[in-house]
């Protein structure tokens, strides 16, 4: 008789499968722990840095492959730079005062704000209408009259524009020729004095104004214009021995005290210092251009003779700029922007950053 027969049991084929299921689901385990591990293994830390830079918002690799809560990444918080407050741009030279910020609405009214929201972003479109130059004398420190019994006060008045995101203005103004604090020693100040080989245009536009404040026309004098009328000479107010009442005819007759080229040279000069501080180089500028500077700077030999006593010291620049074509590729101006250091986190994982 025929039978058919089949084993209802046989020898399973994969026996190295529990094996495997079992490294493979270790080694599964392992790997999400050590992906988990890396997103979020670590702790926030917080710093303050003026250096805003890619570490913003920077997804690491894991991150980006599973897809975790955005409030765990690093961020800067941007500034709020208030109106009425003093800030230096990063060449750290003159001081400037914020007067105001107002933004362009897309309905062409502008927006008075009360602060500035503000990260790094960089100043432009700069003008300056008005440099006002006020010769002083009792009204200044103790010091500054030690120093000289009439000195001048400079005010330059800026506009610029700050793009961050939103065409936002703000006015700033900036000042001081002889600051009142002229008794540390030094004719001209800027916050830190500058390199003269990175900031080579600001660094002569130092020297120039220390060299300017050499004017003799800052011995005492009677003279006092106030005003001048829209499209019209400036009045002279106080003008003895019946002069001229206008600048021209003053100059043209050499009246003393014969301010007015040192005037427009200082305001020059002024000019160009703030321009190569808030980094503008769309504008004629006298430290970034040779043949200017060659011409301004021809003076600066005397300076010890005439700015420097024993206790004040001028410069740095000690003797004329001579143009070249290696030396005015240094003059460059670079970009600036406001210097402000802003709140930051950053992942942290025992002493290691990343
Ligand atoms: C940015 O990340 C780098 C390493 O990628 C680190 O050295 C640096 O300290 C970080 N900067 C900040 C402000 O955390
Ligand atoms: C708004 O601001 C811009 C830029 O400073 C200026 O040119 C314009 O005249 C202002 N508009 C008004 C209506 O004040
Ligand atoms: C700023 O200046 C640049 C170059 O001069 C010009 O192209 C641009 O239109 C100006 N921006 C504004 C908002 O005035
Ligand atoms: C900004 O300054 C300019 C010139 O100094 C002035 O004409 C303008 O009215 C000022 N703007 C505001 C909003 O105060
Ligand atoms: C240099 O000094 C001379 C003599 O004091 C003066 O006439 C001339 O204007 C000065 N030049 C500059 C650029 O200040
Ligand atoms: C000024 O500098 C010149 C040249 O370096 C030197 O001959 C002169 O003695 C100096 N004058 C003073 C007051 O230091």
């Amino acid at each position: 008789m025929f039978t058919f027969s089949y084993p209802i049991t046989r020898d399973y084929p994969f026996r190295w499968f529990k094996w495997v299921a079992l490294v493979g689901a270790i080694l599964l385990t392992a790997l999400v722990s050590i992906l988990n591990f890396a997103n979020n293994g670590y702790t926030m830390d917080i710093l303050y840095t003026t250096e805003l830079n890619e570490n913003v918002s920077r997804r690491l690799w894991t991150q980006k492959m599973i897809r975790t809560d955005d409030k765990t990444f690093p961020t800067c918080n941007s500034q709020n730079l208030p109106v009425n407050t003093q800030y230096y741009t990063n060449k750290l030279g003159l001081a400037y005062n914020i007067a105001n910020f107002w933004q362009v609405l897309p309905n062409g009214k502008n927006l008075t704000l009360p602060s500035l929201k503000y990260s790094n972003n960089l100043i432009e479109n700069c003008t300056i209408p008005l440099i006002q130059l006020d010769f002083t004398s009792f009204d200044r420190s103790a010091a500054q009259l030690g120093w000289r019994g009439w000195g001048i006060g400079a005010m330059g008045f800026v506009t610029c524009l700050v793009n961050n995101g939103q065409q936002t203005y703000v006015n700033l103004t900036t000042n001081d020729l002889i600051p009142p604090t002229i008794d540390t020693g030094a004719a001209f100040q800027f916050l830190q004095a500058p390199d003269s080989q990175d900031l080579t245009s600001l660094w002569w536009g130092e020297s120039l104004l220390s060299d300017l404040t050499s004017l003799e026309s800052f011995s005492p004098t009677e003279w006092h214009y106030v005003s001048t009328p829209c499209g019209k000479s400036p009045i002279c107010c106080l003008n003895p021995a019946n002069n001229p009442h206008n600048i021209g005819a003053l100059h043209a007759q050499k009246v003393k005290p014969d301010v007015w080229i040192e005037s427009d040279s200082f305001a020059k000069v002024f000019y160009s210092t703030i321009m190569a501080d808030l980094g503008q180089v769309y504008t004629p500028n006298i430290v970034s251009n040779g043949a200017l500077l060659t011409a301004f700077s021809k003076n600066i030999t005397v300076m010890n003779n005439t700015v420097e006593s024993n206790w004040l010291k001028a410069g740095p620049a000690r003797v004329p700029y001579i143009s070249n074509a290696d030396d005015d590729k240094k003059l460059a101006i670079t970009p600036s922007y406001i210097y402000a250091q802003y709140l930051s986190s950053r992942r942290a994982l025992c002493c290691y950053y990343f």
